[in-house]
């Protein structure tokens, strides 16, 4: 009887410092993190109207409009790991640090919000590269540290746990990881498979592309942005298929977001987790409502507006800062086709007709 005092004292002094509203709603407080949907900005650095881009604004921007998964892709350059599409000098998104500085300045005045990190690593770089950068830009603070660097679908904390704990960031990495020497990047394929990414096609069938575990037993990220491809000298580029952003983007419909998330459904039975867009304001509160009827919230109240990119011909290419020859020279031989290559049509353009055409 009366261990039963403490016991209540102490589960009362818990829920009045429990977290009260988890990334905008109380709902999702109770909620294993392995449960929830979160909208993500595909290449998040690759902000601008240019050709490698894939984005209309800032990290930070982007936070405040509701994104919760950041995609990042690392390269290495002589003054450290810079944030680049396929190759640094197609598009330069700066340095990973000061890309991690912002978003530990805005989980610092959002801290009941949960934020993850997709980082990919085309270059395989160790992840002993990776650690300095976390404890220098701060993040390393916020960051989820699991027991295991597996973790079974129901052994996720709650969104709450997380918040409680200030653990606000949870960050995987594709390939490299090591549980060992850096536990807070952890094993992106042996806890998440993603369906294909680089389509063309709208029909987005949601079948696994990448996973080194049992898919039915993980979370999934699925790549809903279509592409347009071109075929140049033997080499394929993709770029945003921005004509379509309107359906891509939009809720319901063939080949929109809603479409996508339908057939990962009927294939799994289960929500798909992580949902990477480019130019996710292209359609206004789209996917975030969708999110929210997936989590079974109430639509978020803000308004997302679309930047200029979002809307801009892609022939605007012209105002990025890549040469041709720069095209030629280092960017060619370095392609690669799992990171794909994002260009725009009058880049693809000057070099099928061979123009000597700068883009500045
Ligand atoms: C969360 O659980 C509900 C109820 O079991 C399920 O319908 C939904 O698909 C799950 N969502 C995710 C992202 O796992
Ligand atoms: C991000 O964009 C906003 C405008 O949307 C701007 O006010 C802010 O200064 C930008 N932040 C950085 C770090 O560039
Ligand atoms: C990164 O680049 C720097 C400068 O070019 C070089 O010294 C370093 O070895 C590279 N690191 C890796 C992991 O490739
Ligand atoms: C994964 O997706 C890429 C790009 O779309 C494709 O080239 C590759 O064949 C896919 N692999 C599997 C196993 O589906
Ligand atoms: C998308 O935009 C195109 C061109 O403006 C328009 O013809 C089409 O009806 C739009 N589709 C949707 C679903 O809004």
């Amino acid at each position: 009887m009366f261990s039963l005092l403490p016991l209540t004292a102490l589960a009362l002094l818990s829920s009045t410092l429990a977290a009260d509203t988890c990334n905008g709603h109380a709902e999702l407080c109770s909620k294993l993190y392995s449960n929830v949907t979160f909208i993500g900005a595909h290449d998040s650095y690759a902000v601008g109207d240019g050709l490698a881009d894939n984005q209309d604004k800032n990290v930070t921007a982007q936070l405040n409009d509701g994104i919760r998964t950041l995609q990042l892709q690392a390269h290495n350059a002589s003054d450290g790991v810079h944030l680049c599409h396929t190759s640094c000098s197609l598009q330069d998104g700066g340095l990973l640090s000061n890309y991690f500085e912002s978003v530990v300045s805005w989980i610092s005045s959002n801290p009941n919000d949960v934020v993850t990190i997709v980082l990919t690593n085309p270059e395989n770089l160790p992840v002993t590269t990776y650690s300095p950068i976390l404890t220098s830009s701060g993040i390393d603070q916020y960051m989820y540290q699991p027991s295991s660097s597996a973790i079974g679908l129901s052994d996720w904390p709650t969104l709450g746990e997380l918040i409680d704990q200030k653990k606000n960031v949870v960050a995987f990495l594709d390939y490299q990881a090591n549980f060992d020497t850096e536990p807070r990047l952890i094993d992106e394929f042996s806890n998440m498979w993603e369906d294909a990414y680089n389509v063309v096609d709208a029909s987005f069938g949601c079948s696994v592309n990448r996973t080194s575990g049992s898919p039915s037993a993980q979370m999934y990220l699925i790549n809903h942005y279509l592409d347009s491809s071109y075929s140049l000298g033997g080499t394929e580029f993709w770029i945003p298929n921005k004509d379509q952003l309107n359906v891509t983007n939009s809720e319901s419909g063939d080949g929109s977001i809603g479409f996508h998330v339908g057939n990962c459904l009927n294939l799994w039975g289960r929500n798909p987790n992580h949902i990477l867009l480019d130019f996710y304001d292209a359609a206004s509160n789209a996917p975030f409502d969708l999110a929210a009827s997936l989590n079974g919230v109430s639509a978020p109240i803000n308004t997302v507006t679309a930047g200029s990119g979002a809307t801009a011909s892609i022939t605007s290419g012209a105002s990025a800062s890549v040469s041709q020859s720069s095209l030629k020279s280092s960017a060619m031989p370095s392609l690669n086709t799992r990171a794909g290559l994002y260009l725009g049509s009058g880049m693809i353009g000057a070099l099928l007709l061979g123009v000597g055409r700068t883009f500045m």
